[in-house]
């Protein structure tokens, strides 16, 4: 993690670099996105490397029925990399043990969101000066937001505390709570944002998960329970920055974006650099 993060410093101080210039990487995403995809392929095309691939399965075999296993190993064939977000849990594991080629998991269901944790901790080092030692407050859908399972494994190396803070329907899974137990990492849960705040150093916000709901209703009953507004951000630290992976719903009022905590959008730049250091990280094991 940390040879990649090394990587994007170096890409964010000189961004074109063509360094695989003949290389084809394939972007499949069997489910919506905007940053992740545009941002590895801006990423794949500033180190020269050829994007081909899908942002939506209309236009793909998937429809007429083709299995994951068979649109993997074609893609294999005609690729040097592949970039792969899907609607399941563990897909992308899958892919990569039919693959000929390395995949690189770009959000599974609501299992894990790997490169997104690498601009997390870009952003968080970049902002606090170190990842050690930090107050992190990960707030709203902490059951289903896969950046959060994955940012609190990552951060789990680097001597955190933790706040979770959801409505009980939302609570972070046991399996982390397990995991951080494991690791000895303190963590505490909450069912309010208010007063959870005051040694906070990075405050992740994370929206509803309405996608992976099962009960429509269920949605709706917690769609809007955790709002961060400006009046909230009173006796906060001066080192708190805002995380949020966006998209945004409801869960930050736009009246923070103008504030100097608010990080969200220089996040989502940062995720170019961190891509084009995960691109690069594994085209050198090629
Ligand atoms: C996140 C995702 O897809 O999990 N988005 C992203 O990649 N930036 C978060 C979300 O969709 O809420």
């Amino acid at each position: 993690m940390l040879q990649v993060l090394d990587l994007a410093l170096e890409y964010e101080a000189d961004t074109n670099r063509p360094l695989y210039t003949g290389k084809i990487i394939a972007c499949i995403f069997f489910e919506p996105s905007t940053r992740t995809r545009l941002s590895f392929e801006t990423a794949a095309n500033r180190l020269g490397a050829r994007v081909i691939g899908f942002s939506s399965l209309d236009a793909t075999s998937v429809t007429k029925g083709e299995s994951l296993k068979d649109t993997i190993k074609m893609v294999s064939n005609y690729s040097d990399m592949i970039v792969m977000r899907h609607p399941l849990d563990g897909a992308a594991r899958y892919a990569s043990e039919i693959a000929g080629c390395p995949v690189i998991n770009a959000g599974d269901g609501a299992n894990q969101h790997p490169t997104q944790t690498l601009l997390d901790m870009y952003s968080i080092r970049k902002t606090q000066g170190s990842l050690e030692n930090l107050s992190i407050t990960m707030v709203g859908d902490l059951k289903y937001g896969r950046t959060v399972h994955s940012l609190l494994q990552a951060m789990s190396h680097f001597k955190p505390r933790f706040r979770f803070v959801s409505c009980p329907e939302l609570a972070i899974p046991q399996e982390y709570i397990d995991f951080l137990d494991s690791r000895n990492i303190p963590y505490t849960q909450h069912h309010e944002l208010e007063g959870q705040m005051d040694d906070t150093d990075i405050l992740y916000m994370t929206r509803i998960q309405q996608e992976r709901f099962q009960d429509p209703m269920e949605y709706e009953r917690v769609k809007n329970l955790m709002s961060l507004d400006v009046s909230m951000l009173k006796n906060t630290k001066s080192n708190l920055r805002i995380l949020h992976p966006l998209p945004r719903v409801n869960e930050i009022s736009t009246n923070v974006d103008d504030r100097p905590e608010a990080y969200y959008f220089e996040q989502a730049r940062n995720g170019v650099y961190t891509r084009m250091g995960t691109i690069t990280y594994l085209m050198n094991q090629l």
